[in-house]
């Protein structure tokens, strides 16, 4: 038993057969806590078990927790590779008691591990307490039976262990190997205590405080035991080495690092294997947790990591790119304990060979730009922080890279320089930013950003994250405190919100603090950067510093998911249908529906529209997964992704690949995408378009739902389908028949009245008007009509013409209290009498105005129908006149 694997395995054993839950590593992305940037101790995830914020069904826990010391409170970069020790990357043995049991039986249980299941000699063994702790020194004598002098009271900070700036701590007491005299180093305490000779390999703390933000210190509920032990470092103990470089675990990546970099190892290129292999470890598995190379917080964290590496890389003079090559070899050591490592390695090699390709040319012509620079200088000189941002800026090297770099040379860089520079870029950028071009309103968030940097989004992978507040800003400036009723932007550390961005709606959800609550009703992201939380308080109060658990709506969040994926989909369902000058003119991503506008010149048919529904709906029924991945652009481009016109895009891009492709295409939608998506595209659940329209020359309109929303509607639409079939008494499949034959009857019907009206008008009957006169030797008949519509006395005036034979006619119809007068005078009368001066006459009795027409047949009307017989008394009398 002296593998790592077998190691780590024998540990979980013996605590789990003493009554503790064995809790598998939590990820390396602490979402539970907003403080630190790296999950780095094995407590971390079960911080507020500690503090009694959050209970468990289990008050002992043990496991074997992946842990990253780069950045923060806890930062072992800078060392990597030079020491024995030292990693970014390790796993932390613990386990702990959640207010069960103290400082007795850790001792018991850490005693009888190392010597008993481990078999380590007692003799070699030396502990360390807090020179305080009267207590545990008793204990070590009476459980380990140590000699007064191989219990060292120790007063420093050693001895006290805090997670981060704030959080559970406690002292601690420390068991050291010795590795024996043919190695330097002196015992814990002494002046050679930092020698490789002992070497402390576990950490016993016996919580009891919890440091807030601010300096107070206050006693946790119970005290609670929290141990940490090296897997890397036991290792090496049970291997016979006091290098952990020489466990088996890294001695396998080394040798792989030497067989790809073809690199033999010599004491010269040692160092540079080792930085391969650590950093290797740690890139792999921040990858498999979700992080990826970015130039913001952790992303950017990451990338320093990768990019030590791939300059060591090349010191070996690798001519191949190397990382990808070695993560097989990482995946076959760890991958059975990790299996989160095998599922994630087509992404780490994917992402590992980006980064390592992009970085290469600039490597190389950045360390030529560094020689030239050292040539202008002293020996002695510190190098320009000038040159190292240049470095920084235009061949991406991180300053530690730069630093690491010159250490084999015993040179420095200026950093004031390098901040300096950094500073004046900075300000440079801001000025330059044209966003929403209201410069005094964005300045309070460029001021946030400088300060705060950019928020971390986590909310790819979840919904919920805790998050530290480093801004609120109440009627556009920044306060300290919001308190109930407020309406504020809460700016935080890192946010699970989706801020409104690439046509999908920002989140919405709550927040809350130790003192208060509020809704959030949206969040926006501003200067491209922070994510602003619209908020409202809803009681107590919330201030700057404090965490909050943020909380996305989640079934807020499913729609937009579901709208989301849905709008790729009927994007390329649109290409293939209507053909590839379909592009997006246009989205909106809301909860409630999508809206998508794309050119395309004429009104989709009701058959097309039918066609592409259902197209969606098979693609989303194949219920395939969807895949996110960070490409370089033109890759990215290669690989199928549709870019939009005119859109800006980084050189790295986050590409969204869903659905099965046909026709040698792996995917059937590919795209280039920041939005949150369904994990497969069954989700979606169900397509429905409800509108299409013009939204400009070329441009058509699509409105869809999903889901549930797209189920109701067509449930809806079923049933007032339902309710029209059944007022007609008709089948649904017959209605259109039905409606039809009812409209052909109705216009028979309409035509049948009209006919009947005007045969009573003319014909007599109980209505009938007077009959013809003679004036003036001229036939006249004149008749006011009820009921008879103004459309109808043209045909009226025409029929009567021809029945009197030569004469004149006249019909005023009455509607409404309004009068519409026809004359009609026929052909061998008109150049006697005009019909156009006979229907101004009548039309002035009646209260209008002029009447228009020709000598035959001239029509006006008037308001005062009641005087209907006037007019037709007025006719009489101009006809007489002639
Ligand atoms: N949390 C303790 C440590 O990291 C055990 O050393």
């Amino acid at each position: 038993m002296t593998g790592a694997n077998d190691i780590r395995k024998a540990f979980l054993d013996f605590f789990g057969k003493n009554g503790h839950e064995v809790v598998p590593s939590a990820p390396l992305v602490p979402i539970n806590d907003p403080t630190l940037l790296f999950t780095n101790a094995g407590m971390v995830p079960f911080k507020n078990l500690f503090t009694g914020a959050e209970t468990r069904p289990y008050n002992r826990a043990t496991s074997s927790q992946k842990c990253v010391r780069a950045g923060g409170k806890h930062n072992d970069l800078d060392n990597v590779g030079y020491t024995a020790r030292h990693h970014t990357f390790f796993e932390m043995l613990g386990n702990f008691s959640f207010g069960d049991y103290f400082k007795e039986n850790a001792i018991e249980f850490a005693w009888d591990l190392i010597t008993k299941e481990y078999g380590i000699n007692k003799d070699k063994l030396t502990v360390t307490v807090y020179h305080e702790d009267d207590e545990a020194f008793n204990l070590w004598r009476k459980i380990a039976g140590l000699s007064d002098d191989r219990i060292i009271r120790i007063a420093t900070s050693d001895n006290f262990w805090s997670m981060g700036d704030t959080g559970p701590c406690g002292p601690c007491s420390e068991i050291f190997y010795d590795h024996g005299d043919h190695i330097w180093g002196g015992p814990p305490g002494s002046p050679e205590e930092d020698g490789d000779r002992f070497v402390e390999i576990w950490n016993l703390v016996f919580m009891q405080f919890e440091q807030l933000p601010g300096g107070e210190r206050i006693a946790l509920p119970k005290p609670s035991i929290d141990t940490g032990m090296g897997l890397e470092r036991i290792a090496a103990v049970m291997q016979g080495t006091h290098d952990n470089y020489e466990i088996d675990t890294f001695r396998r990546l080394i040798e792989a690092s030497i067989d790809v970099t073809k690199a033999p190892e010599t004491d010269k290129t040692r160092a540079s294997h080792r930085v391969i292999a650590d950093h290797l470890r740690a890139c792999s598995f921040l990858i498999a947790d979700g992080v990826l190379p970015s130039n913001e917080g952790r992303g950017y964290v990451l990338r320093r990591i990768m990019r030590r590496a791939m300059r060591h890389a090349h010191l070996l003079g690798a001519k191949d790119l190397v990382m990808h090559q070695l993560a097989p070899t990482l995946v076959g050591e760890m991958g059975q304990a990790f299996p989160e490592l095998g599922r994630a390695q087509a992404l780490i090699q994917e992402t590992l060979k980006l980064e390592e390709s992009k970085f290469r040319t600039m490597l190389e012509k950045g360390l030529r730009l560094l020689d030239d620079e050292l040539g202008k200088i002293s020996d002695k000189d510190d190098l320009p922080g000038e040159v190292a941002f240049k470095l920084y800026d235009t061949y991406g090297f991180p300053l530690d890279l730069t630093q690491d770099a010159l250490r084999s040379q015993g040179r420095k860089v200026e950093v004031q320089g390098f901040d300096a520079a950094m500073e004046r870029q900075r300000a440079q950028a801001r000025a330059a930013w044209s966003g929403s071009g209201d410069a005094a309103t964005e300045k309070v968030w460029f001021d946030i950003k400088d300060k705060a940097g950019a928020t971390e989004f986590v909310g790819y992978s979840t919904e919920r994250a805790e998050g530290q507040i480093v801004a609120i800003v109440k009627d556009g400036d920044e306060v300290d405190e919001a308190k109930a009723g407020d309406e504020v932007s809460i700016v935080t550390n890192q946010t699970p919100f989706y801020g409104e961005s690439g046509g999908q709606m920002g989140d919405a959800g709550t927040l809350k603090g130790a003192n208060g609550r509020a809704d959030v009703t949206d969040t926006q992201k501003m200067i491209g950067a922070l994510h602003v939380h619209r908020a409202k308080l809803l009681d107590g109060s919330l201030k700057v510093g404090e965490a909050l658990d943020m909380v996305v709506d989640g079934e807020r969040r499913a729609k937009l998911r579901a709208n989301h994926s849905a709008t790729h989909v009927l994007h390329e369902v649109l290409r293939q249908r209507l053909g590839e000058h379909v592009t997006q003119k246009g989205s909106l991503v809301a909860p409630d529906r999508l809206r998508f506008d794309i050119s395309h010149q004429k009104a989709l048919s009701d058959e097309e529209i039918l066609d592409v529904e259902r197209e969606v709906n098979r693609v989303v029924r194949e219920n395939a997964a969807v895949e996110t991945r960070l490409l370089s652009y033109d890759e990215a481009i290669e690989a199928g992704a549709m870019a939009l016109f005119g859109e800006k895009y980084g050189d790295e891009v986050r590409v969204v690949s869903m659905g099965e492709g046909a026709g040698g295409r792996q995917h059937y939608s590919v795209e280039l995408c920041g939005g949150t998506h369904v994990r497969r595209l069954g989700d979606i659940g169900t397509f429905t378009i409800v509108s299409e329209s013009a939204v400009s020359a070329g441009v058509r309109r699509i409105e869809a739902l999903t889901g549930a929303a797209a189920l109701d509607y067509l449930l809806t639409q079923q049933r007032l389908l339902k309710e029209a079939a059944a007022t007609l008494k008709a089948a649904p499949t017959d209605l259109s028949d039905r409606i039809s034959g009812l409209q052909a009857e109705r216009k028979t019907l309409e035509k049948e009245l009209a006919d009947a009206r005007k045969k009573a008008a003319l014909g007599g009957g109980a209505a009938a008007g007077p009959a013809t006169k003679e004036i003036g030797g001229i036939k006249f008949l004149g008749q006011v009509l009820d009921g008879i519509s103004p459309k109808d006395l043209r045909g009226l005036a025409d029929e009567s013409k021809k029945k009197l034979g030569s004469g004149v006619v006249s019909f005023i119809a009455v509607n409404d209290g309004k009068g519409a007068v026809l004359v009609g005078v026929t052909d061998d009368l008109k150049d006697r009498v005009s019909a156009v001066d006979l229907v101004r006459v009548a039309a002035a009795a009646i209260g209008g105005q002029g009447g228009g027409g020709r000598p035959d047949m001239a029509q006006a009307g008037g308001p005062d129908g009641d005087k209907a017989a006037d007019a037709i008394k007025a006719i009489e009398d101009t006809l007489a006149a002639i």
